[in-house]
């Protein structure tokens, strides 16, 4: 009985002994395999209209957007399948780090900050902070928001200049969260980036968008790649240069804005 037992421990100490090595090693063999099966895995947080949302007929799988768009010809022009890996914001540039995806690509701000932790593309699209606030609403500048119910998504840019002015807020973790917040009276103003706002703002009634080019300086959105692949950073730097010189990506935004 005893010897029984002790080899019945032996055993189930070699299977997960076995386990655990297959998932230590998962995840850079998940990037080996992914350029043997000629695919693409893109990291995203298809939350942020018109840039990646899910869909019913999306360009890729069910995401559709401006930046699902710029994958997918990424994809084509590599000559590979494009995938999308749709994770909490926070949590892609450590996916990207750990190999779980190839890039990341989600209306990201370059910022230096990041920037310590991947590399970024050249930039395809420039946007600003914006506020959102119900039509009625006396904010007019960013300073009128002291006294106010702020609410930003967490772990956006927007979160970090309501930081960095110094002002308490609540953090959601979906901009369609925020504004329903908004909606309901709950809060008075929501701090995110301004086409995302300009689609929240067509889609629910009674809100409108403050702007404040002081308070909120131009961002510029970047493809993220793990600093180890720079051979995927050149080719990726090509192709954006290119689709932003032939009118691709201005297409692209004026088609999802319109939506
Ligand atoms: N531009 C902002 C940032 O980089 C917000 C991006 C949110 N993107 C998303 N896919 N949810 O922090």
């Amino acid at each position: 009985m005893k010897k029984m037992m002790k080899k019945f421990a032996l055993a189930v100490a070699c299977v997960t002994t076995v386990a655990m090595f297959a998932a230590c090693g998962g995840k850079e063999d998940e990037a080996k395999n992914n350029e043997q099966a000629n695919v693409i895995k893109f990291g995203t947080n298809a939350e942020f209209p018109p840039f990646e949302f899910v869909a019913a007929n999306g360009v890729i799988d069910q995401y559709d957007g401006i930046d699902m768009a710029i994958a997918k010809q990424i994809g084509d022009e590599l000559g590979k399948t494009a995938q999308i890996e749709n994770m909490e914001f926070d949590s892609l540039l450590l996916a990207l780090q750990n190999g779980q995806v190839d890039a990341v690509i989600a209306g990201m701000t370059i910022d230096p900050e990041r920037a310590e932790e991947v590399n970024f593309s050249v930039p395809y699209y420039t946007a600003k902070q914006v506020m959102i606030v119900k039509e009625d609403s006396t904010i007019a500048k960013a300073t009128d928001m002291a006294d106010k119910k702020i609410v930003v998504i967490q772990g956006y840019t927007g979160e970090s200049c309501v930081k960095d002015m110094g002002y308490a807020y609540e953090a959601f973790k979906k901009g369609s969260e925020a504004i329903m917040e908004l909606v309901n009276g709950k809060c008075d103003v929501v701090v995110i980036d301004s086409a995302t706002a300009q689609k929240y703002v067509g889609d629910n009634e009674g809100l409108k968008i403050v702007e404040d080019a002081e308070a909120f300086s131009s961002e510029e959105y970047g493809i993220a790649v793990n600093k180890k692949n720079t051979e995927l950073l050149e080719q990726i730097n090509e192709i954006l240069t290119k689709m932003k010189n032939d009118g691709t990506i201005n297409e692209l935004s004026a088609k999802y804005s319109e939506q």
